[in-house]
């Protein structure tokens, strides 16, 4: 029971894997908000965690308004007494080609992989500072680091990500808050599902472990990050990614 009683904020809780974290972290006895900005969606998530007898509750809103997020998070802070976790799970994925890309997409994709990552990480920190503790966990993608054709929106945020992870790190490790950032290669989530048949196979052969990820796995990960058990790990870029990174192909020859 890793976050007994800790109070753990997760964007994008009604997605594919904001659910699995919810539940991962409430499974540890977190008081867990989720917040997203479709409401159905992540009102059926708490619903079901709720029924498993999780303390959940749920924040509608889009996590680039400021306004919105510095309201919300200083209602939550102020009922559970501060703001221990927060994981950045918000996030979408335009594509297009560089050519072909309206500017709107481009934007869009900024404005909720980038100011979102930055206006929740900024609001949380400033209710950790008062504890003198807190982790923050954002969700990148192996793309962050690794180009893809016809992603440069979701890339070139994604690389933000990273970097806007590492920057606040070090301006609020003298403050006893630690964040890092996971770098998930391609996970079953609903987010990937138009990847079917061929294309499906080709993206698979391309990781060495031969597989996509699950939720359970980028869940149990956030939970490490998040916890007393990373006590010394801050600032850093974790891959979960079956060995995309390490290799970039998966081994035509397997020994034995
Ligand atoms: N699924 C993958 O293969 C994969 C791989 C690498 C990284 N990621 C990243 O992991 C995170 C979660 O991905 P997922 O697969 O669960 O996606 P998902 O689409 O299932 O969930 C994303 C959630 O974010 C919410 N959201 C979108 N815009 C928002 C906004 N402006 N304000 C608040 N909420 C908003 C959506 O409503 C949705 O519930 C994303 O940041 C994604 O980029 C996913």
């Amino acid at each position: 029971m890793r976050f007994d009683n800790k109070v753990v904020v997760i964007t994008g809780g009604g997605g594919g894997m904001g659910i699995e974290f919810c539940a991962a972290f409430a499974r540890e006895g977190a008081r867990v908000v989720l917040v997203d900005a479709f409401e159905q969606s992540v009102k059926k998530a708490a619903a079901s965690l709720k029924q498993m007898g999780h303390d959940v509750s749920v924040v509608v809103l889009d996590v680039a308004d400021e306004k919105a997020v510095s309201a919300a998070f200083d209602r939550i802070a102020a009922e559970h007494s501060g703001i221990d976790v927060l994981v950045g799970g918000a996030g979408i994925r335009p594509v297009g080609d560089v050519l072909e890309q309206s500017l709107a997409d481009f934007e869009d994709c900024m404005r909720v992989n980038v100011t979102g990552i930055f206006v929740c990480s900024r609001n949380a920190a400033r209710h950790m500072l008062k504890k003198g503790s807190g982790a923050i966990v954002n969700i990148a993608s192996v793309n962050g680091v690794r180009a893809v054709t016809g992603m440069a929106a979701y890339c070139a945020s994604k690389a933000a990500v990273i970097s806007l992870t590492q920057t606040m790190a070090a301006e609020w490790a003298p403050h006893g808050i630690r964040v890092n950032a996971i770098l998930p290669a391609q996970v079953e989530t609903p987010m990937i599902a138009e990847q079917v048949g061929d294309e499906r196979r080709r993206r698979e052969e391309r990781i060495p472990l031969g597989r996509y990820g699950k939720p359970a796995e980028i869940a149990n990960a956030a939970c490490f990050l998040a916890s007393d058990d990373a006590s010394f790990i801050t600032g850093h870029p974790l891959a979960l990614d079956g060995g995309y990174l390490a290799f970039g192909f998966r081994p035509a020859v397997t020994p034995g």
